[in-house]
């Protein structure tokens, strides 16, 4: 069996093809089939010439998302996405669907689209989505092992609160209450301290009790940990990390960016240029516009932000006032109508999402302005931040009553813990957390009880300070936070396959 993935390089040969129909359009003698096998798209010709009638009207009776087993001759067409297109000789139906497929090519709502996730998986979007979700997960491990760390498991079932207890999963554990885990970490910790160098890659959990597009009830992340790193060499290994996996999507997933039309001018940016480090400190003078960075203020940038999107949309206004005007016309031959509509169409998308840009720029503006020392950033913050730069930026030696009870604290300064967070371009927000771990017992324990943190199930945890106690830091890596911002996928629902988020359970 051959795979449309592979079809480059069969040019010219007869090959089978087993898959589903996306999509059919009939011309005279001709159908017309885009089929789809998990690997691509290939668009498949049934020339009645070919395989006569009775072959032809089962093409012509084939519905959305039958199985069909297609052979013919693999044909040059670089017009085709994937440069190829079948000249089918021999066609058998697998399944044959009754006409009432739910997901048409029609505009769905996105909570129809949620309850037939199911099915919605089999799109063109979603597929180019897990596509890219599939290899940032390889390029992952690839980076890890390559420099020999070892991968390894921590439980699901705990008896620990990680980050903090109001997002907590309680459930039972035979007659004793237990959590589900926001994060391998403090076992992380310990196996650091028994291997060296090791990362975490598992579901965690939190319970987030409102709907925003950047929380999950259950998601993926990836938690290095490494004996003997202090937090610079900690952000030095999250920057040559992302800058990687980046790198490998760029370089794997070309077609699936473009068919999810994923402008990659930052992502190149990404991996050829250092990201900046800045204290929190900093970031609240960038934010009160008492900074300037490449000689402007956040303020003066936004206002200059405003005004351009402004003027786009004047112009974008005007260009679609061309294309009405000139589809008014009733003697418009059928060619140039459909020509001029998809350019209507798509002027109309972009003012659409111009609009939507402008429309957020007054609640960044007043992020800015009424930022508060001590508090944490928010998503409009995060926005603001990354816009000084269009890169991801590192933030690192932030307030400790805002961090983690184990991040250390830094030395001049007893307020700050030497955490970092990444905040990702583009509106993306903070797709990595990360610290150096505090050492010290008694600054633990005085932690432990000043978060409210039952010290007796931290025994084993302490214990790591008792024995052979090192210096070491590690990060967590949003496995879905990573995947909505390489893809550009606003909402982070659709960068797992079965979200599980507040209010959805099914499918
Ligand atoms: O910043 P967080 O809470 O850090 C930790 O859990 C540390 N224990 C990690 C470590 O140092 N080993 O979470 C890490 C990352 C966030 O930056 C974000 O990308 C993601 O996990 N994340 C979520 N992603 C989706 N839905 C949620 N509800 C998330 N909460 C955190
Ligand atoms: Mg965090």
């Amino acid at each position: 069996m051959i795979y449309i993935s592979e079809l480059k390089t069969q040019q010219g040969k007869e090959v089978t093809l087993k898959g589903w129909v996306i999509n059919k359009r009939s011309s005279k003698g001709i159908e017309f089939i885009i089929l789809r096998d998990g690997t691509g798209f290939v668009q498949c010709i049934v020339d009645i010439q070919t395989v006569g009638e009775e072959l032809f009207d089962v093409a012509r009776r084939l519905t959305q998302e039958s199985s069909v087993e297609l052979t013919g001759k693999v044909v040059k067409d670089e017009r085709q996405i994937g440069g190829n297109e079948l000249q089918v000789t021999n066609l058998k139906v697998i399944h044959q669907n009754e006409n009432d497929y739910p997901i048409t090519n029609k505009a769905h709502g996105v909570e129809f689209l949620m309850n037939k996730r199911h099915l919605w998986l089999r799109s063109k979007k979603q597929w180019a989505i897990m596509r890219v979700r599939n290899s940032i997960i390889y390029a992952i491990h690839n980076f890890f092992q390559k420099q020999g760390f070892m991968q390894m498991d921590a439980p699901i079932f705990t008896g620990n609160a990680v980050e903090g207890t109001t997002t907590l999963f309680a459930t039972e554990f035979y007659d004793r209450p237990a959590y589900l885990t926001q994060s391998g970490q403090l076992y992380g910790e310990a196996m650091a301290i028994a291997m060296g160098r090791i990362y975490t890659f598992g579901p965690t959990f939190r319970a987030e009790k409102s709907k925003t597009r950047r929380h999950l009830s259950e998601f993926w992340m990836i938690e290095p940990e490494m004996a003997f790193f202090n937090n610079e060499m900690n952000m030095d290994l999250i920057q040559s990390f992302i800058k990687h996996v980046v790198k490998e999507v760029l370089e794997r997933c070309s077609l699936e960016l473009e068919t999810l039309n994923r402008d990659t001018s930052i992502l190149q940016k990404v991996i050829s240029e250092d990201f900046p480090r800045i204290t929190y400190d900093e970031a609240v003078e960038i934010l009160n516009g008492k900074k300037e960075i490449n000689g402007i203020t956040s303020i003066d940038l936004l206002n200059k932000d405003k005004k351009e999107l402004e003027e786009k949309i004047e112009i974008t206004k005007k260009e679609i006032q061309e294309r009405e005007n000139i589809l008014s016309d009733t003697n418009l031959k059928q060619g140039k109508r459909n020509f001029i509509q998809n350019k209507l169409d798509a002027f109309k998308n972009d003012l659409k999402n111009l609009e939507e840009k402008l429309s957020h720029i007054p609640e960044y503006i007043e992020s800015t302005q009424n930022f508060k020392y001590g508090e944490d950033f928010g998503g409009a913050d995060e926005t603001v931040l990354t816009r000084m730069f269009s890169l991801p930026i590192m933030v690192y030696n932030w307030p400790k009553d805002i961090k983690a009870f184990y991040m250390k604290r830094v030395e001049d300064n007893d307020n700050l813990v030497k955490g970092v967070d990444v905040l990702a371009p583009e509106g993306f927000g903070e797709i990595v957390g990360g610290s150096e771990r505090e050492t010290d017992l008694d600054v633990l324990l005085d932690r432990i009880n000043s978060h409210n943190l039952p010290p007796e199930v931290f025994d084993w945890y302490l214990d790591l300070r008792k024995y052979g106690s090192v210096p070491h830091s590690g990060f967590g890596l949003g496995l879905e936070r990573f995947v909505s911002w390489l893809t550009n996928t606003k909402h982070i629902r659709e960068t797992i396959p079965f979200p599980r988020m507040y209010g959805r359970l099914n499918p």
